[in-house]
Order: C-alpha cells, then structure tokens, then sequence
C-alpha cells in the first residue's frame, strides 16, 4: 500500500513497514497482524463493549457464517412478497413442521402411545429451546405474518425512495468528480457498497469491518467480481485512517448498534475531506407503524440496536445539508456534507 491513508492507532503515523502477514508502524513499532491478507487494524482492548457483543455472539458467529441466509429472514415482513416467496416457503415449512410435532405428541398422548408423544413433543422441545436462545427468531416465528399483514394495509411510501437518495448522489459525484476515493464503514460482506451504485464512479475503494468472519465473504465478494479494494480489519469508534482522506464516507446498517453512535459519526466526518459526502443507513420505524408493526421492529429488527432513530442530534457540527429520508417501513437513510473549509477549494474542482 503506497498511499499514506491509514493511521497507526497509538501515534498517529501513517508510515507502515508492510509484509504479507505484519504491518508495522515506522514511527512507534506498534505490530498489527494481517488475517487472510488483510490488516487488523485495531486494538482488541480497546474496542467498546456492544461492538464486542454484537462481534463474537453475532457476526464472527453462526450469523456471520450464514448472514447471506439468515439476513432475508430477518426482514421477511417488509420485503416484497414477489422478491420473498422462496423464504416464505421455507418458513411455512418451518412452521408446519412444528405443528406436526405438535400435533404428534398430542395424539400419542391421547391415545395412549407414549412413544408417539415423546417423539412428537421432544424435537418440538428441543426446537423451541434452540429458538428461545436466539429470542429475536423466536419472536420473528409468531411475529411474521400479522407483521405481512399490517405492512400490507399501511400501504407506507416513501417521500424519495432508496433508489432516489442514490440516484441523487451519486449522479452529483459521477458529474464532478474523478479519482474519488471512497470508504464503506462496516462494510460486512460488501453487499451494500458492490451493489447500490457505488461501482459506477471513477473510485478507489476502502473497506473496514470489525468482523473477520463477514470481512474475508467481502474479500470473496470483491474477488469474484475482481474489484480492487483495500480491506482492513478494524472499528468504526477508531478508525484507522488519517484526517480528511476521502471524497465519500458510507455505512450501511451498523450505526444504530454500536457502543457509541455518536462516536461512529464524529469518526466518519473526521476521515472525510471537506466537501465529502456522508451516507449512512439503518432501522428507524415510520410514523404510522401499528402495535404489531412496533412490536416487530422492537423484539426482531432493532433488537440488537443501541438506538432505534436515525441519529441526527448526535451528528458533527461540521456536517452540512442533512437530510433524512424514511426509504422503508422500518429504515432511513442520512445523507449530509462536510462543510468546506472557510475559503477552502470547491469539492467540483
Ligand atoms: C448488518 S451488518 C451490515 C453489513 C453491510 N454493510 C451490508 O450492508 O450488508 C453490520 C456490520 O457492522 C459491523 N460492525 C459492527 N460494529 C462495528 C464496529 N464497531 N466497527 C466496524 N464494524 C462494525 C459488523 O461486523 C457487521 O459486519
Ligand atoms: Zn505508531
């Protein structure tokens, strides 16, 4: 890595004495390991304890093993019935089987058969109690279809949907500007930065993950489809990139669940360059959601979360043109700028 972008997080240094497993600062000779390749760029005590949390019970978990399977469960209620009828095969199926479970015992023991009952009762038992462990799936059993329902009737749309508030941005930068370089924070397995509209630009590309687990399906992710980016492990309370060192600063759905969102924000306006734009997205329940909606959004969706709005109070000062847009059901997305500084060059030029 030729540019000097990143920051040694015990002095400051942008300096590294790079090899295939160890960077190591010049200045301070603080050793960082390389994971698959990859830079761990963080300091294992220092990192908040939600993070922590959400890191080894989530995402370096059975969650992160199976993110790209688990993850359209989750949102099932909101997601359109056309898009979802695979996963909700897969749930009614799930819910039948259960069912049948039950039913099973409950006939043995009526009759009689007490092997029938065991048989019926015991797997149902031991389902559940699997389920009981992971409440939020648990709850999403029972919660998913009066959810569908509800979101049915609400008919909710969007003031500017997902797609506008990216068309909107992104066509402003491809007008503009060249070489941009751009940072995807919490970018988990690359989803979001590969397929929204980022890929058009003339860009370099950045992205940082506290997950090794969700990092190395990005580093496949971006392998496939052969995109250059620089992937480090690393915290978005922490980051370990120098002041003012990119053109666009995204997050897609981790604001809300960090230790300190505040934090997160003030980290993300840091490393943008004056004029740079800050993207970040994550759950926030629409005005007219109902009880089951709520519900929903409280014991499943958002029941990882620190916070469950779109954190506008706690963003800098620095940060101009704020705008929030309620893009779904249950997410919004905040776009804003960083203030140019007071006779500072225009980000077009
Ligand atoms: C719901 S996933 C979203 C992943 C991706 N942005 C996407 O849209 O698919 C949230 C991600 O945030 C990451 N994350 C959580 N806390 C973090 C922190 N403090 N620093 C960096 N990443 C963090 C998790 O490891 C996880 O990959
Ligand atoms: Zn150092």
């Amino acid at each position: 890595v030729a540019e000097g972008k990143f920051r040694c997080l015990v002095c400051g240094a942008n300096g590294f004495a790079i090899t295939s497993t160890l960077w190591t600062c010049e200045q301070c000779g603080q050793a960082y390991p390389c994971v698959h390749g990859m830079p761990k760029l963080y300091i294992d005590a220092a990192i908040g304890q939600q993070d922590r949390r959400l890191r080894d019970k989530f995402y370096d978990g059975v969650f992160g093993n199976f993110y790209a399977f688990v993850m359209p469960f989750i949102v099932l209620p909101v997601r359109p019935a056309a898009a979802a009828w695979r996963h909700w095969s897969v749930y009614l199926g799930a819910c039948a089987a259960l069912l049948v479970l039950g039913v099973l015992g409950a006939w043995g023991l009526s009759a009689g058969h007490v092997g029938w009952a065991i048989g019926g009762w015991l797997p149902l038992a031991v389902l559940l109690g699997l389920l009981w462990r992971q409440r939020y799936l648990f709850d999403l059993m029972w919660l998913a279809i009066p959810t569908r329902l509800s979101v049915w009737r609400s008919g909710f749309k969007p003031g500017e949907t997902f797609a506008a508030v990216h068309a909107r941005v992104i066509d402003a930068l491809a007008g503009q500007r060249r070489n941009l370089r751009i940072l995807d924070v919490s970018t988990g397995s690359c989803n979001s930065l590969y397929k929204h509209g980022w890929m058009t630009l003339d860009a370099s590309y950045t992205a940082i993950d506290l997950s090794t687990t969700m990092l190395t399906q990005g580093q496949d992710l971006m392998a496939q489809r052969g995109i250059a980016v620089d992937l480090v492990l690393g915290d978005a309370l922490d980051l370990p990139f120098q002041s003012e060192s990119f053109d666009v600063v995204l997050n897609y759905g981790a604001i809300n669940g960090m230790t300190d969102p505040g934090r997160a924000l003030a980290e993300m306006s840091r490393v943008a360059k004056p004029g740079a734009l800050l993207l970040f997205l994550d759950e926030q329940m629409y005005a007219g959601a109902s009880r089951i909606e709520r519900a929903y959004f409280h014991r499943v969706l958002s029941s990882h979360n620190v916070i469950h709005h779109c954190p506008v109070e706690l963003l800098p000062a620095e940060l101009e043109d704020v705008r929030v847009a309620q893009v779904y059901e249950f997410y919004y997305i905040c776009t804003a700028r960083k203030r140019l500084a007071q006779g500072g060059a225009s980000p077009g030029g």
